[in-house]
């Protein structure tokens, strides 16, 4: 049994304390691939001749088993790396490493896992400064006392909401450098996210962005406001034409880069919810859903299955699609998982088009009469348009519709009748920190860096205070994942 340990870091801001860049040369290169059938539409599609089926959370997945060996041989030649630049008194790491790596290297090595919080744009540049520092590629990062090589060593790369856009531009971007995101990419010099990058007109963006939801909602799914969020997070996170509209989440595993275990396994962290509750904090059971390049579903024990990504969508009945269904693929779009992560739309006080209206009535203040308050009236009337109808749900969680757990583990599932499944914001839940999917045991994760960079009660002035982390370990002890293990945290005071 090996020995579990937790490093949680307060880390400071990286991002703007570090003015060098590592790749002068080229800009963002091509990344995952754009295999969408039908751009932000969702498509019913021929089912391939395996049919695809849920599978029991009994195990890792076949996919995942097979790729941590590709990863393992990385890691431990980054470990050596790593280690052989790091004096530790009276252990010699490298010695040990390479005694360890010629036997069972799952349970002799070390497996580390990253995680980075939630907390909107200031998570997603923190939890982006550290990935940047523990980067071998970033400038210096390499130089005594740095942590370069870190994300190198890393098996796990876990995020949730503001850190899943960092995440997602990393990975969808072909796993990029945070130094290169910053130099050629990442442009926040419009007030607000929801305004679109500075190189694109106001219009322009909202213009795209609502026809790509509408495309959705006429395809007969319901969109609502992690739609409208994720559409805005691919437009200023992913390098690609129409922000990246046609690349799926999916596809991160076609790429050869990935396959050959040359970056850390990306999971991204949402909340479940039943409908009843889906507009307050959520209790701690609801489920906790992670999202790999193959698959979303949960390791608790109620639900217990996971879905295959590129048939997100698609209507599954007791884990199988029926002879009489077809299958859906491109609902698995890399920024609505991203703002399905992120979709804090559905707490009470934080209404979407009441954010709006508070800009409106700044700038109105400032500089009335502007063009962005006419603009922001667009945007409102555009967002109502597009989710005012049946199909869709406005200051709700996401919908997954249909539900892939219907008729699903029936005697333990609570969700098991329900047409379709309410998702939000990964942090809803009070555990800010992604640390679920690192502390499955099944993983086998030793070290956890986990980085919380959200206050607890005021976004803008406010300390982490481990709360998080409290709020984990409380999970643990309702045994709604009977397969996880967490050491003890005490409380707040001590
Ligand atoms: C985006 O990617 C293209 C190549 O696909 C590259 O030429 C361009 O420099 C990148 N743009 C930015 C802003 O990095
Ligand atoms: C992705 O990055 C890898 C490693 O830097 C590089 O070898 C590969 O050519 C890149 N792929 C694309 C499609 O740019
Ligand atoms: C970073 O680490 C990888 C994996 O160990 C290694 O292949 C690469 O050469 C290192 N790069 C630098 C700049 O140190
Ligand atoms: C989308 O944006 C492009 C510019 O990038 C613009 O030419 C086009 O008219 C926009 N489409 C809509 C529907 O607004
Ligand atoms: C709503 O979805 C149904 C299919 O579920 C579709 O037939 C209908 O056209 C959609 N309505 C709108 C307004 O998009
Ligand atoms: C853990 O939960 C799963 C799913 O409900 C169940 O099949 C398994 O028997 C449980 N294991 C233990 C040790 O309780
Ligand atoms: C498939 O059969 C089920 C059960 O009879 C029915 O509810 C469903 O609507 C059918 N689906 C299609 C696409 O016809
Ligand atoms: C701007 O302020 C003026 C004066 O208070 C008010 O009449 C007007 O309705 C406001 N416009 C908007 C768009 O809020
Ligand atoms: C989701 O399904 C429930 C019933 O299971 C239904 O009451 C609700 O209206 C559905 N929500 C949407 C957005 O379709
Ligand atoms: C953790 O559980 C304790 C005891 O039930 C409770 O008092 C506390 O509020 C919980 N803390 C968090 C952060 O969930």
């Amino acid at each position: 049994m090996k020995a579990s340990l937790l490093y949680s870091m307060v880390a400071v801001g990286l991002v703007s304390a570090t003015s060098s860049h590592a790749l002068k040369s080229s800009g963002i290169s091509h990344r995952s691939l754009p295999n969408a059938p039908n751009g932000y539409a969702p498509v019913q599609v021929e089912c391939p001749s395996a049919r695809p089926t849920l599978r029991s959370a009994a195990t890792l997945s076949p996919e995942e088993t097979a790729w941590l060996k590709a990863r393992r041989a990385k890691t431990t030649s980054a470990l050596l790396d790593f280690f052989g630049r790091i004096d530790i008194d009276g252990f010699d790491a490298v010695d040990y490493i390479q005694n360890s790596a010629s036997a069972d290297s799952t349970t002799s090595l070390p497996t580390i896992g990253i995680g980075i919080s939630g907390g909107g744009l200031v998570a997603c540049l923190n939890g982006g400064g550290v990935i940047k520092a523990f980067d071998n590629r970033t400038d210096g990062a390499t130089g005594k006392g740095q942590l370069g090589g870190l994300l190198q060593s890393a098996t796990y790369f876990s995020a949730l909401s503001g850190g899943s856009w960092a995440l997602g531009s990393i990975y969808i971007n072909n796993f990029t450098t945070v130094s290169n995101l910053q130099e050629n990419l990442w442009d926040f010099t419009s007030p607000e996210i929801v305004l679109g990058p500075s190189d694109m007109a106001y219009k322009d963006f909202w213009g795209n962005i609502t026809a790509q939801v509408k495309s959705k909602r006429d395809a007969g799914f319901i969109t609502g406001d992690a739609d409208f969020w994720g559409r805005i997070q691919g437009y200023n996170f992913f390098n690609a034409t129409d922000g990246g509209v046609d690349y799926t989440w999916s596809s991160i595993a076609l790429t050869s880069a990935f396959q050959d275990g040359d970056m850390p396994l990306p999971l991204v962290v949402m909340t479940g919810n039943s409908a009843a509750t889906s507009t307050e904090d959520s209790p701690p059971t609801a489920p906790i859903y992670e999202t790999t390049p193959w698959e979303w579903g949960t390791y608790d024990n109620d639900i217990y299955g996971f879905v295959p990504l590129e048939y997100l969508g698609t209507r599954f009945v007791n884990g199988i699609v029926p002879n009489n269904e077809t299958c859906v693929r491109g609902f698995d779009n890399a920024g609505f998982i991203t703002g399905s992560s992120s979709d804090i739309w559905n707490e009470d006080g934080v209404d979407i088009v009441e954010e709006f209206r508070g800009y409106i009535s700044k700038l109105n203040a400032s500089s009335p009469g502007s063009d962005e308050i006419a603009l922001l009236e667009f945007v409102i009337s555009e967002f109502l348009s597009a989710t005012s109808s049946t199909n869709s749900t406005v200051n709700g969680p996401a919908a997954y519709d249909p539900n892939p757990f219907y008729g699903y583990n029936a005697a333990t599932s609570p969700y098991s009748n329900d047409a379709n499944l309410t998702v939000e914001d990964g942090g809803e839940n009070s555990q800010n920190v992604p640390l679920y999917p690192l502390i499955q045991m099944k993983c086998s994760v030793d070290v956890i860096f986990a980085i919380d960079s959200l206050g607890v009660n005021d976004f803008d002035s406010d300390w982490p205070t481990g709360k998080s982390l409290i709020a984990t370990y409380n999970r643990t002890l309702l045994n709604l994942a009977n397969d996880t293990a967490f050491p003890p945290v005490p409380d707040l005071d001590t």
